[in-house]
């Protein structure tokens, strides 16, 4: 082999590792900078978002509002929560300024089991309220009386454009799941349930893997009253100053790493912009499994 050769096939070998390692330094980037992932359904949906139960409409609109401009897309509010109106006012406010168009704001909202009996009004009532003709994601409240025929009026809503994705809420076992596949038309696409620290939704989590189902998280910080539990556990306070982060945001950070999706709840604006501040860190594999190791299956609420 000449010299001339051996230069060659060492730059080759140079290149080619060089193209590998900033190919992967990028990807592990792009990791832990994602923001959205992939719905079955095959729509994109915010990883993180705000959430709206107990605001006012008044707080509701200048939360959303706030939540928009700190560049979450994301929002979370429900009929039973009785503030779409506010929410539906800090979108308008927000696309206004224009700042941000409906086609990037991802809306959720839920039928309340009130409506059970009038499915198809409710999700219409949503839609009034909100000021919006399509919802991204809509969900069942609750399991009830007749999930069936709810969940056939989503499956409506979809096929006549008002609703993009549908989905459940508080449904944690596998047995609850096949009971809504059996029937299900289209395939739900989120689960939303009470999942944080102390009630790790892991279990559940892969067994609807197989269908793409994703899990997201009410309660994220064990909602208004426990939160104190969540912000003092020793770990996550020492895990955030680890990374020169608080502890909301380490949780949060858990949340998503973990393949949840986490709508914390706040009528703070400065909460808000924290809460999406957690794109800049990653946890170690250590950090998670310590976090991971939390679960003792404790509820706060049993609906
Ligand atoms: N599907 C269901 O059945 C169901 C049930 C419950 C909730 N949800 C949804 O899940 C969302 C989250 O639940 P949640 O709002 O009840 O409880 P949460 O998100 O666990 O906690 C909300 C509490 O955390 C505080 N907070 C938020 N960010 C903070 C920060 N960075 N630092 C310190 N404190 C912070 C808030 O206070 P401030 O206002 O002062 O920030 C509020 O007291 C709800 O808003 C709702 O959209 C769904």
């Amino acid at each position: 082999m000449n010299f001339t050769f051996k230069k060659t096939i060492l730059f080759l070998i140079s290149t080619l590792l060089t193209f590998v390692f900033s190919t992967r330094a990028f990807a592990d980037e792009e990791r832990y900078m994602i923001k959205d992932i992939t719905l079955n359904s095959g729509y994109t949906m915010p990883v993180i978002g705000l959430g709206t139960w107990s605001l006012s409409n008044d707080q509701a609109e200048n939360s959303v509002y706030h939540a928009l401009k700190s560049g979450m897309r994301l929002i979370d509010t429900a009929r039973y929560y009785r503030c779409e109106a506010g929410v539906g006012r800090g979108i308008q406010k927000a696309i206004d300024e224009g700042f941000v168009t409906r086609e990037e704001i991802f809306v959720t909202s839920k039928i309340m089991p009130s409506d059970y009996d009038r499915a198809a009004q409710g999700i219409n009532d949503s839609l009034s309220d909100l000021g919006l003709d399509y919802l991204d994601l809509m969900l069942i409240h609750q399991p009830g009386w007749n999930d069936e025929a709810v969940y056939k009026a989503m499956e409506d809503a979809v096929r006549a454009g008002k609703v993009r994705s549908i989905g459940i809420s508080n449904y944690y076992t596998p047995q609850a799941i096949d009971e809504v596949l059996s029937y299900a038309e289209i395939l739900p696409a989120v689960i939303q349930n009470e999942n944080h620290l102390y009630y790790q939704n892991t279990d559940l989590q892969e067994y609807v893997k197989q269908w793409g189902i994703v899990v997201e998280s009410w309660y994220p910080f064990g909602g208004r009253g426990h939160t104190g539990e969540h912000f003092g556990n020793e770990t996550i306070i020492s895990i955030a100053e680890a990374h020169g982060k608080t502890p909301a945001q380490v949780i949060l950070r858990w949340q998503i790493q973990a393949g949840f999706i986490a709508i914390p709840g706040s009528s703070n604006p400065d909460h808000i912009a924290e809460n999406f501040d957690i794109f800049d860190f990653e946890l170690t594999d250590e950090e998670m499994a310590s976090i991971r190791a939390f679960d003792r299956q404790r509820r706060y609420e049993n609906w």
